[in-house]
């Protein structure tokens, strides 16, 4: 079974969906260490409730972003991982770093990229006026939140919306469906990176997977 090590900062409502995916079967991984830059992560007692390693690594206590970067690359290394996701990790790493990881390192983002790189994106949504809004799996590489698209899911924006209610809309319709399907594509070898271009199957992707492309178990 492919090996996952998962990257946090805070309540990791995604780390949850991973960690019940894997539980019954559906994630096909085997994850096998939490970490996060920070103490107080709830995340960290949801990876202890499910018996899986919780690590902190404060990214205060290193003197610059390179020695923060090699040390978390040290630490995930020790778990040999197949998989490194990042799900609600909200540090940025360097280009060493995400060099190591290449290929192997997913994020999640909650916004159709490229609209909307960076913080806030619900507000942005508002602001804008878009009519669209959802979240994007990606790649990781050196673009921040700039990588190639995995799957992204997508809904209709209504008039009632506010960047609170398109928050929850976002997590609960959006993120919680298409990263663990995301990393079960990964697992079994369906998902890849290469010459920068998302695989699929051993066809390059024309555009992102989307909602409609989730198997039946991860609806
Ligand atoms: C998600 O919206 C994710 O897209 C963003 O940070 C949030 C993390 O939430 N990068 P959680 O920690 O998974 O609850």
């Amino acid at each position: 079974m492919k090996r996952v090590v998962v990257l946090i900062s805070g309540g990791g409502r995604n780390l949850q969906a991973l960690l019940d995916a894997g539980a019954d079967g559906r994630l096909g991984a085997h994850i096998v260490a939490v970490v996060s830059n920070r103490a107080d992560a709830y995340g960290l007692e949801r990876a202890r409730r499910a018996g899986v390693p919780a690590q902190v690594l404060p990214h205060a206590d290193f003197p610059s972003r390179e020695a923060f970067d090699a040390a978390l690359a040290e630490l995930i290394e020790g778990y040999r991982p197949d998989i490194v996701v990042m799900a609600g990790f909200m540090r940025v790493v360097g280009a060493a770093f995400v060099r190591r990881f290449l290929g192997r390192m997913i994020n999640i983002h909650p916004s159709l990229l490229p609209r909307h790189p960076g913080l806030k994106t619900h507000q942005k949504v508002v602001e804008a006026g878009d009519r669209e809004h959802g979240a994007t799996v990606h790649f990781v590489t050196e673009e921040l939140d700039g990588g190639p698209a995995i799957i992204q899911g997508q809904f209709s924006v209504t008039a009632q919306d506010t960047p609170e209610t398109l928050a929850e809309r976002v997590m609960q319709d959006v993120e919680l469906k298409i990263y663990p399907q995301a990393v079960a594509w990964m697992a079994r070898g369906r998902i890849g990176l290469r010459d920068g271009r998302v695989w699929s199957d051993g066809r390059p992707l024309a555009a992102p997977r989307g909602l409609d492309d989730l198997e039946t178990e991860f609806r």
